[in-house]
């Protein structure tokens, strides 16, 4: 952690010295940018030469991005965000499809138990799906006309974790990741795992493809836009997928796909970009994150970036801000029993804090607005004081007080008390409007880093794919085509001001030239979708 003992003291100026040093710890330069997109680059093309890199770049085996014209009617099993999901998809053929779905929750132990009772939980879960659907074409169960057995129901399993593919529907578990370590899967093939599992139920379901969610957002949203370059997740964890060169993945050495040239989609798995750390901003907050999580050592750039660990990251922050001696400098040095929970903070108050912050709504309209203030921020007569601007906000050399404060602001501030709590279980009257502050410019960074890392990975495929050339101010254009992205997750979907952010960043690498053709777009229930389309080809291709 940084100092944050005797040696800082209670001074005004120290604290600054101390919120200035961390505040630096987080920021990323234009310089910083390009040295981490200069490394990822070199990374993608090792991972792209040889087996067994930490940024695994996975050849997937799909050789074709759907156009929005194809058919037919899969399932679709999803597993690796926040829930497990089974799916029934129509592709219509004209861009547009139906999609039905059932969630269901995955419990830690299941998550930490064997592999086989986790499989066993999918398969069941199949079938709930299906018999609740009982009666549609799906039904595993119907008998086929004059008792003749009916095709088994093709499935597409959307399997978001590092996995080796060997073909569409064969792949080895790399590593978990996202908080996941069910036991005697590394190293086995998933769907042999889930095949044999539904062969254990007697549920007639074939798994036919196997994909990441990186690969199903590119290929659903090429499906529903025409066209779609790289499949990226902002959420729980984050990676990107995207459309290379055959010939460029030397790894794949003799295979006979390489004869045929063409292109195929890889699965980058950038959430294990730098786990040495050489290029990324590491501060001790970070360091704490790892040293305590199930994978230390691992999924770097993830810890940086993904919705599992944004939280987590700022908690650690705010605590040692509490900890701060002599004097705390947040919350009076009072931690809630929710602060001291390890994951205690979800990133999804980080952006309840953020649109908080962002809110314009007029300030006497709200319950916020009438909250009473903590006696300390109502303490100065008003007659006295001078208004201040919201970057004196953390200028602890002065109290920080509510007539100081435009109406809008205060507003703001108490709407984040609010927030901290119900969200993190403080009273109110242990929640200053100066606490408001500190903890809304904590969250700031953290996910400022996060969406300027963002770009870096984004630069390195638009450079890897020849739409740039040189980054920073040598950074020039090639080409005038659109880059069509398809990206999900909670971050990028709802997060308040993720993708301003992260083009911002992008700007700096690729040139405003080509960011303003990076067309991002959400590719809509893309684990569904995108299983759905790779089903689709396997059934083309044979693999019934
Ligand atoms: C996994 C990837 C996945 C990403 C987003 C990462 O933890 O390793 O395979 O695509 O999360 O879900």
């Amino acid at each position: 952690m940084p100092v944050t003992t005797a040696l800082y003291g209670s001074r005004p100026e120290k604290i600054k010295a101390l919120l200035d040093d961390i505040e630096q710890s987080f920021e990323l330069d234009e310089e910083a940018l390009k040295t981490i997109t200069g490394q990822f680059l070199a990374d993608f093309n090792l991972g792209l030469s040889e087996y067994g890199q930490a940024m695994a770049m996975i050849p997937t085996f799909v050789t074709g991005v759907p156009n929005g014209t194809e058919t037919g009617t899969f399932l679709a099993l999803d597993l690796g965000g926040t829930n497990l999901r089974v799916c029934q998809v129509d592709l219509f053929g004209d861009q547009t499809f139906n999609l039905k779905q059932q969630k269901y929750k995955v419990s830690e132990q299941l998550k930490t138990g064997e592999a086989t009772v986790l499989f066993d939980y999918l398969a069941d879960s199949v079938d709930a799906f299906l018999t609740s659907s009982a009666g549609s074409p799906t039904n595993p169960h119907t008998p086929g006309e004059l008792g003749q057995d009916p095709p088994a129901l093709p499935l597409g399993l959307t399997f978001s974790f590092p996995v080796e593919q060997t073909a569409l529907d064969q792949g080895y578990l790399l590593t978990w990741t996202k908080g996941f370590a069910a036991k005697n899967a590394v190293g086995k093939d998933v769907v042999k795992l889930l095949q044999d599992a539904f062969d254990r139920k007697h549920l007639h379901v074939k798994c036919v493809a196997l994909v990441n969610d990186t690969v199903g957002a590119l290929l659903s949203r090429a499906y529903t836009s025409g066209g779609c370059i790289l499949g990226a997740i902002f959420g729980t964890g984050t990676n990107g997928a995207y459309v290379e060169q055959v010939a460029n993945i030397t790894k794949l050495g003799n295979h006979p796909i390489v004869a045929k040239g063409g292109e195929m989609i890889v699965n980058t798995e950038w959430g294990g970009f730098n786990n040495s750390r050489t290029a990324l901003p590491t501060t001790p907050f970070d360091n704490k994150l790892d040293r305590e999580s199930i994978n230390p050592h691992y999924q770097a750039f993830e810890k940086f970036i993904s919705g599992m660990y944004l939280g987590e990251i700022t908690r650690n922050i705010l605590l040692s801000l509490i900890d701060a001696a002599p004097i705390p400098i947040l919350f009076k040095g009072k931690a809630s029993d929710q602060l001291n929970k390890h994951y205690g903070l979800d990133t999804e108050m980080l952006s309840l804090i953020e649109t908080a912050w962002m809110s314009e709504d007029a300030p006497a309209d709200t319950a916020a607005a009438h909250a009473p203030l903590v006696p300390s921020d109502a303490a100065a007569p008003v007659a006295h004081v001078e208004k201040i601007d919201d970057s004196l906000l953390l200028d602890f050399s002065k109290p920080l007080v509510a007539a100081a404060l435009t109406p809008l602001t205060l507003h703001r501030l108490q709407r984040i008390r609010t927030v901290l709590v119900s969200q993190l279980g403080y009273a109110a009257e242990d929640v200053t409007l100066r606490d408001a502050a500190v903890v809304r410019w904590a969250c700031s960074l953290v996910v400022r880093r996060a969406a300027r890392l963002s770009s870096c990975a984004v630069a390195t495929v638009a450079h890897q794919m020849g739409f740039v050339a040189g980054l920073g101010s040598d950074a020039k254009p090639v080409g005038d085509t659109d880059v069509k992205i398809g990206v999900d997750g909670s971050l990028i979907q709802h997060y308040p001001r993720f993708e301003a952010r992260m083009r911002e960043s992008l700007r700096i690498l690729v040139g405003a030239n080509v960011e303003q053709r990076i067309e991002i777009g959400l590719a809509k229930d893309g684990s569904g979708v995108g299983a759905a389309l790779s089903a689709l080809q396997a059934t083309k291709q044979g693999a019934l």
